[in-house]
């Protein structure tokens, strides 16, 4: 039995150590938000938070992830009451096919958690994993800035 604590709730599973948590996380958990691009940490589609560090889900198995906090993108907000991030994201219409966005969203949240107000050059260093194939790159980054001015706003 493997505890798992993903977005806030906790679950014990009876999964195969070695299962990637990606897989986990969409076929045992319906948590389709992270994607499955390239399996081989090299797309980034699959991001998400494991305490607070940006990780490639895919090459996670899932007993690295026991007794850790999980944050997926269903954890940023909600459709009624999306997080700053998602706000950003969808202001700045940094979506074009989509697939991507999950995973570029997760490892800006964790960016965001270590330095609240990231230079461009920070925010394309710490985006470097992550790739979109539709090349929304310039309005990721100008989300991203949305959402570190939104936090600061709301923090204030
Ligand atoms: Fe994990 Fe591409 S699916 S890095
Ligand atoms: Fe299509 Fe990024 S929006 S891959």
């Amino acid at each position: 039995m493997i505890k798992l604590t993903v977005n806030g709730h906790e679950h014990e599973l009876e999964t195969e150590p070695d299962t990637p948590l990606l897989y986990v996380l969409r076929d045992e958990l319906a948590l389709s938000g992270a994607k499955f691009g390239c399996g081989l940490g090299q797309c980034g589609a699959c991001t998400v938070m494991l305490d607070g560090k940006a990780v490639f889900s895919c090459l996670t198995p899932l007993l690295l992830a026991a007794g850790k906090n999980v944050t997926t993108v269903e954890g940023l907000g909600t459709l009624e009451a999306p997080g700053p991030l998602q706000r950003a994201f969808i202001e700045e219409q940094a979506a074009q096919c989509g697939y991507c966005i999950a995973g570029m969203m997760m490892r800006a949240q964790a960016l965001l958690v270590k330095n609240s107000s990231p230079t461009d050059a920070e925010i394309r260093a710490a985006m470097e994993p992550n790739l979109c194939r539709c090349g929304t790159h310039m309005r990721i980054l100008r989300a991203i800035k949305r959402a570190a001015a939104l936090i600061k706003t709301a923090d204030a």
